[in-house]
């Protein structure tokens, strides 16, 4: 058969609507959002999906506080999802609830395909749920009596349920995962393994104790559970159901990306449904690992949950984007405190890269009334820029690839040091004074050759920076092989205005 996919699928997870998003919520989305852009620069199609997980109980008993009906509350707090995501510069090209009409009907026809398969059944369940996690637990994982996850009281519950059959597919799972670059990093990978291998049990799917669900078909006093529900926008939201071309076109998802505790549900219940329906599995899922503040877990009654749109407005959206994804390996655990963000800002945002922009653009204005000079008989020390820029864009762009992101921000960085250091080494003001013209021409058009090439690894991350130094270099539109390659401005290239691109923060002193 002709494989037609031909489009770069990467999703984050869909977000419970109960409260406004954080940072934890807006880490994911921001790196799904470097990939994406990253995948768009190397010209190839893009899918990127983001949005909402709207039933529950979770949801549910929100709204109840509220005093609100689910849906009125969810069209509320709504949004606060759009308008951050919007403010983020968060480039999704499609945004899914799971209350849409589209939505619920693919899931009612995947419950019945895979029902009509054989795989799902109706039994009775015992167990403990905890409703932070929309999860049932077995009383050996409970931490006393509370979930091993959250930490919060679980209830015990007993129901009627339908049941899918998970368990028939340990042993296809674990061939999937051992075989393939399925789950990263190797750390959440081998605990899925150890996961699977202590056996699989048949999953709970149906809820006769909750109402604000998508009604299982064949049985109304049931609503389906929300992570079957949920799991399923990945296939939903591009058509299956409705639109099967389009399906085709974009599916299996490239990556999934969420934080480490959700892992679980994407790696053994998603991929065994997707089996169960005959479906092609994802290429792979990302879990990331969590955010703390300033050391300490992030909650409402500790009052130190941190607004992503609050920290933009202060500091800038890409001073944040950098930031969260330079500062915090991706993969592990990691703190977010304002001083390390106004540390960055400083050193690497305003000194490291602005001054760097600036001293070259000021300089071309200057002596060449803001035309790129010419670039001739180049000696050892252009050479050895060049070669560092052009080896790190390479290195960079395998980083964003693995989604290594902060390593790639640090492989830009070495060009960003190299390119200061080769500013303090060759001292053009001086070149100037002595009245070193061809030397002279040779230092800026390098230092504009780097800058071009820093500005392409940045666009993923750093949009709006990236726009800037392009439009004051007087750059076109760039692609990622354009940081592949040197000589690519041409000389005479009318430069823009010289703008300061971050500004520097005032330190406050610790006491
Ligand atoms: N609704 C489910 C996902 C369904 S996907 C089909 C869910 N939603 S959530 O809103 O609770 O979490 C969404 C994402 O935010 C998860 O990837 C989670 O790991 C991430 N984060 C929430 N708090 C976080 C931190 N403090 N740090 C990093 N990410 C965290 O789970």
């Amino acid at each position: 058969m002709v494989k037609i996919k031909n489009t770069f699928y990467v999703t984050t997870p869909l977000y419970y609507v109960n409260d406004k998003p954080h940072i934890g919520s807006a880490y994911t989305t921001i790196a799904a959002d470097v990939l994406a852009r990253f995948h768009r620069l190397k010209g190839e199609k893009v899918f990127f999906l983001t949005g909402t997980d709207e039933h529950g109980e979770k949801i549910a008993k929100a709204a109840a506080e509220k005093g609100k009906q689910p849906k009125e509350f969810l069209d509320e707090l709504l949004p606060f999802f759009t308008d951050c995501w919007k403010k983020l510069n968060i480039s999704h090209d499609y945004f899914i609830r799971t209350t849409d009409l589209m939505h619920e009907k693919a899931v009612i026809k995947f419950f019945k395909k895979i029902y009509d398969n054989g795989d799902i059944y109706l039994g009775e369940y015992e167990g403990h749920y905890c409703v932070p996690c929309e999860s049932y637990y077995l009383e050996s994982q409970l931490k006393g009596k509370n979930c091993p996850t959250c930490g919060k009281e679980t209830q015990l519950m007993r129901e009627n349920s339908y049941f899918f059959r998970l368990s028939k597919y340990q042993q296809a799972l674990l061939g999937y995962i051992e075989s393939n670059d399925f789950i990263l990093p190797e750390t959440r990978k081998n605990e899925i393994v150890n996961f699977i291998r202590q056996g699989l049990q048949d999953l709970s799917i149906s809820r006769t104790s909750i109402k604000w669900g998508i009604p299982v078909p064949l049985n109304k006093n049931h609503v389906i559970y929300v992570w079957f529900d949920a799991l399923l926008n990945y296939i939903t939201a591009i058509g299956y159901g409705s639109d099967s071309k389009k399906f085709k076109s974009i599916w299996p998802a490239d990556v999934h990306l969420m934080g480490k505790e959700i892992v679980r549900f994407h790696a053994v219940i998603w991929p065994a449904m997707l089996l169960s329906a005959g479906l092609e599995l994802p290429k792979k899922v990302f879990g990331h690992g969590w955010l703390t503040v300033e050391g300490e877990k992030m909650s409402k009654s500790k009052g130190n949950v941190i607004d992503p749109i609050e920290v933009s407005e202060k500091y800038s959206v890409d001073a944040f984007r950098y930031f969260i994804l330079r500062e915090i390996s991706f993969g592990s655990d990691g703190d977010y405190s304002e001083k390390a963000l106004v540390q960055r800002i400083n050193s690497e945002l305003a000194d490291g890269l602005g001054n760097l922009l600036n001293r070259t653009v000021v300089m071309i204005e200057k002596y060449f009334d803001g035309k790129i000079p010419k670039a001739v008989n180049i000696s050892k020390e252009e050479k050895e820029l060049r070669d560092l820029t052009l080896k790190k864009a390479v290195e960079a762009g395998k980083q964003i690839d693995l989604m290594e992101f902060h390593k790639a921000l640090y492989s830009v960085w070495e060009i960003i040091n190299a390119s200061n250091k080769y500013i303090n080494d060759m001292k053009p003001w001086e070149l100037a004074k002595e009245n070193q013209k061809e030397k002279l021409g040779n230092v800026l058009y390098t230092l504009a050759e780097s800058l071009r090439i820093t500005s392409i690894l940045l666009l993923p991350f750093m949009p709006e920076t990236a726009e800037k130094i392009q439009k004051q270099l007087g750059l076109e539109e760039q692609k990622f092989d354009d940081a592949l390659k040197w000589n690519l401005i041409k000389e005479g290239t009318q430069t823009g205005k010289a703008e300061i691109l971050f500004k520097k923060i005032e330190e406050k002193e610790e006491k």
